[in-house]
């Protein structure tokens, strides 16, 4: 039920490429507590998406930008503070791309090019994001910046490969930014870690469905839905975390502090046929 906690409030909501995307979530639950913004994907993921539906249904204009190029990150900004009328209030990083898993590598055998270029999408892409807004001077006073990450930047998870490193990277830039961007403008820079979700990017992990369930019968909750995500970036966005910043929040359902739960015990149990 919508509390108007993001009315007045404007902003930048990367990544929403179909209904499943977080992003597009997250622009839906924005759009109900009162925000207005501006959406912005890369030109390519654009004219194979969704995005257009989502910017009627939510009033809000499209810039596209390709994160990893400064030029158009510079146009985004630009756009997005002379169309909203002023400077940002929220920002949401929701980016993520790994060639070495759209070709299938495993851990040992990936291809450096892509490794770059996984870097460069999924974490390079958020400190470019900052520094232009930064430069451009385009964040209020109190605003908020949030990048999603996984639990595999801390964690192995094999078959997430370089998004590994990616998220590590993230979530550390998230804390360097913090810092600055804190001192400077008293803005907030978090990272919230999110369960497995099925979307196009969970979806394209190998092994994705394993992760889901194991996964989801470790959390004593539960995986957390994409849905329950959006509710917490926009608690984020809010005046009502005005102290949180340069953490990595977990959003898991409890997954990151389970050692091992009942249900994981019995799926064990009857795969081995050692149960009663
Ligand atoms: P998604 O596939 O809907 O969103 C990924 C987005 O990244 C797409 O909209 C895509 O167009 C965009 N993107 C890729 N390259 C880009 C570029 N060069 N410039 C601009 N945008 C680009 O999938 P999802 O799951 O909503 O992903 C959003 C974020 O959530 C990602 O950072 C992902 O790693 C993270 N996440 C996802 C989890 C999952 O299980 N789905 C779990 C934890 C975190």
């Amino acid at each position: 039920m919508p509390n108007n906690l993001l009315a007045g409030k404007v902003g930048i909501i990367s990544g929403a490429l179909d209904h499943k995307s977080i992003a597009w979530k997250v622009a839906q639950k924005a759009h109900a507590e009162g925000a207005r913004f501006v959406l912005t994907n890369a030109p390519l993921a654009m004219r194979m998406g969704e995005i257009k539906q989502l910017a009627e249904e939510c009033g809000a204009l499209i810039v596209p930008a390709d994160a990893t190029s400064v030029e158009e990150l510079e146009n985004l900004f630009s756009q997005a503070t002379e169309h909203l009328g002023g400077k940002l209030d929220f920002v949401l990083h929701s980016i993520g791309m790994s060639p070495n898993i759209r070709k299938k590598k495993h851990y040992g055998e990936l291809d450096y090019k892509f490794f770059q270029q996984t870097l460069d999408v999924s974490a390079l892409s958020f400190h470019k994001m900052l520094a232009v807004a930064e430069r451009q001077d385009a964040l209020n006073e109190w605003g908020s910046v949030v990048a999603l990450s996984y639990i595999a930047a801390q964690r192995a998870f094999l078959d997430y490969t370089d998004m590994t490193q990616a998220k590590a990277m993230l979530e550390s830039i998230a804390r360097s930014y913090g810092q600055r961007l804190g001192k400077l403008k008293k803005v907030r820079v978090n990272t919230i870690s999110q369960s497995p979700t099925r979307t196009t990017a969970g979806n394209g992990i190998g092994g994705f469905d394993a992760f889901f369930e194991f996964a989801d019968k470790m959390s004593p909750l539960g995986n957390a839905p994409a849905e329950a995500c959006a509710d917490y970036c926009v608690s984020l966005f809010s005046d009502l975390t005005r102290y949180v910043t340069m953490q990595n929040l977990m959003h898991d359902g409890g997954f990151s502090t389970t050692g091992i739960s009942a249900e994981v015990v019995e799926m064990i149990t009857q795969a081995s046929g050692s149960g009663e």
